[in-house]
């Protein structure tokens, strides 16, 4: 070191001392500013006079020398203290523990040849310190926020802003502002306007359950919390504002998974004078226009296009992941009249067998393995899993199976042809009826694809998936209920039939999806009042109900609305997957807990009796 303290008045503190500087940044001439940030500085500032801050990251005593790497958002800068030559820093030195919160002011210093990190932006120099301000302490620590070592998820969730100090959520949610910066870029080069929308709000018809607010001046009137705008970005385009979008947060009371959360962010978007080639054209080029720019230049493909028909034949599910084929095979016709009763009677009564072949796999699935994916694919309501592998030889000989008794050499020699089967190939089937047993072999493909690394997890495949059907019928009252919501535009060619056949008619309504994910979902809206009459006929929604219910939408409409169409993309779990994570905990700040709290702020909470009576509630602990 070959500096000296340029105002000794002020340099040493320790961390129970009152006078100026002390746990705090002084005032007057002892004021000190922050010159760097962490990440910053190189060789070419060597010679410079600086004053850093952050928090202590690591510390090392070496013999006379301490060095401390610190730490802040922008990457981590080496200071070096050396009492033989600056003896005031002692105290204050050997008083600072990992995650104090300190200032340093001292000279950049070329690092000697042999000690510089090249892994590091700011590993060519180190700071030579002069003065030292220790500006917080910091208690124990509950785990250490050094690394990413495995801790309980109950505790990093209890101390959040703990863990978010840790390189891996730090970086996560390092990327999700980089995105969210890329889409408002990308949007706004397309004319987006952001406009805001309320959160207290009235009940809308989105299929999931709401938050409701209670209102304090109307006893016993609510708000619901918004599942989506989908209603304001309408009445948007009526307006005339033409091309709208929104980060905004969406609240639906659901059953959480990995992928879902109470209240979740929407990059929310609808543009007028348009159709559905236009939507997708729009946003597919705004999409990625964002994630190349979010990975600093990488290309992304045109997306492909996929009718939902189509998905759930070959894939099982209306979310394909198509980084790996392993697709679903129709068998019914060549076993419709078999020995093997499972199949014989999924077919006689409407229903379907599927085969997967997995490729090479069946010297290495055992027993064990078998009865793993049979359990898998009964937690779908899947009554079992027949498998047969294939070896040497055709016909019978050529298939070690236990159903291969009940089963012909004629039967497996078409199955063979049918499914292109080689030697040493496993396949599985599976039987029942048309929606369980697709969504069933669905899951059990994506749980293959995952297990025997089908894929490349870096790969991105984008898909668009379109022609969804309108309606569909509800479980519990057989009734037709929208698919997506009841303002999603009929296919114009298929409007006639919501009369005649409802369950044939085709929505102009879109998903994306991202490696088998759903990140986001759109359509073409009803503009017309006589179409939305006919739909809320056909979901037995009474003119009065949908006055009641969305009345100042149908108003709208009738005031001159332009066609228009939107979309909205699910923030969280697009930048789950562009940041390579499993769950959207894991990119989002303060998420909530699988049962719907706050582990660090306790919500829910109980509240007080005066706040209850104010809003008119009485609770009855059903306990
Ligand atoms: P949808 O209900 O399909 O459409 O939602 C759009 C996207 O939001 C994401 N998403 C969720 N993410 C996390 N947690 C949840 N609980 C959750 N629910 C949905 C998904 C989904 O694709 N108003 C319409 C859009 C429109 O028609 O323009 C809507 O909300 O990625
Ligand atoms: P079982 O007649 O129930 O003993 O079943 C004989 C074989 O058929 C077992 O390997 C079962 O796992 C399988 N199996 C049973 N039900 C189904 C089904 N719905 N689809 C495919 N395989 C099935």
């Amino acid at each position: 070191m070959n500096s000296t303290p340029s105002t000794p008045s002020t340099t040493s503190t320790t961390s129970t001392g009152a006078s100026a500087g002390i746990r705090g940044l002084g005032t007057g001439a002892f004021r000190w500013q922050r010159t760097h940030n962490l990440g910053e500085l190189n060789a070419n500032h060597a010679g410079k006079e600086v004053i850093l801050m952050g928090w202590v990251h690591r510390r090392r005593d070496h013999g006379q020398l301490i060095f401390i790497d610190l730490r802040d958002r922008f990457g981590l800068t080496q200071v070096v203290m050396d009492p033989a030559v600056a003896p005031q820093l002692l105290e204050p030195a050997s008083a600072i523990r990992n995650e104090f919160v300190i200032a340093v002011k001292g000279l950049v210093q070329k690092r000697p040849d042999g000690m510089i990190n090249k892994a590091l932006p700011t590993g060519a120099i180190e700071i030579a310190v002069n003065e030292l301000r220790i500006l917080n302490a910091c208690d124990v620590l509950p785990f250490p926020v050094s690394d990413d070592g495995e801790t309980s998820e109950t505790l990093r969730l209890k101390y959040r802003y703990l863990d978010l100090r840790r390189p891996r959520l730090r970086d996560n949610i390092l990327k999700r502002v980089k995105f969210v910066k890329a889409m408002r870029k990308a949007l706004e080069s397309h004319a987006f306007l952001d406009i805001e929308t309320p959160f207290l709000y009235k009940s809308t018809p989105e299929g999931a359950r709401e938050f409701l607010v209670p209102s304090r001046v109307h006893p016993a009137h609510f708000y619901a919390l918004p599942q989506s705008p989908q209603l304001f970005k309408q009445v948007l385009m009526v307006s005339g504002f033409d091309r709208y979008y929104q980060v905004v947060k969406c609240f639906r009371d659901e059953d959480l998974r990995a992928d879902r959360q109470p209240e979740f962010t929407q990059v929310d978007c609808e543009m007028s004078f348009v159709d559905e080639e236009a939507i997708l054209s729009t946003f597919e080029s705004i999409i990625r226009q964002a994630v190349t720019e979010f990975f600093d230049g990488r290309e992304i493909p045109a997306f492909p296009r996929m009718s939902y028909d189509h998905a759930m034949e070959h894939y099982g599910v209306d979310k394909p992941d198509t980084r790996f084929e392993l697709k679903l095979h129709d068998v019914s016709q060549l076993v419709a009249s078999c020995g093997f009763k499972v199949f014989a009677e999924a077919i006689s009564t409407g229903g379907i067998v599927n085969a997967l072949v997995v490729k090479g796999q069946a010297e290495a699935f055992s027993r064990k393995d078998i009865d793993e994916v049979t359990e898998f694919v009964r937690q779908y309501g899947a009554k079992g899993l027949a498998w047969a592998k294939k070896g040497a030889g055709t016909g019978l000989a050529g298939w070690q199976s236990p159903i291969a008794k009940f089963l012909s050499d004629e039967t497996v020699d078409a199955i063979d042809r049918k499914l292109g089967l080689n030697a040493g190939d496993l396949i599985l089937f599976g039987a029942g009826g048309y929606d369980l047993t697709k969504a069933s072999l669905g899951a059990l493909r994506n749980h293959l694809g995952a297990r025997l690394k089908l894929y490349d997890p870096a790969q991105l495949n984008f898909l668009w998936v379109q022609e969804f059907p309108l309606l569909e019928k509800d479980a519990g009252t057989g009734r037709w209920i929208a698919k997506h919501h009841p303002f999603t535009s009929p296919k114009p060619e298929d409007i006639a039939k919501l009369e005649t056949d409802p369950g044939a008619v085709k929505a102009s309504a879109y998903d994306l999806v991202l490696n088998g994910n759903e990140v986001a979902g759109g359509s073409i809206r009803i503009h017309d009042p006589e179409v939305q009459k006919k739909l809320f006929a056909t979901i037995g929604l009474s003119d009065e109900e949908a006055q009641a219910k969305f009345g100042f939408l149908l108003e709208a409409l009738k005031f001159g609305a332009p066609p228009h169409g939107g979309i909205a993309f699910g923030l969280d779990r697009l930048t789950m997957i562009l940041t390579g994570c499993d769950a959207i905990r894991d990119v989002i700040v303060f998420p909530k807990t699988q049962k719907g709290t706050c582990l660090m702020t306790g919500a829910p909470g109980e509240v007080s009796l005066d706040q209850l009576r104010d809003l008119h509630i009485r609770v009855n602990r059903l306990e």
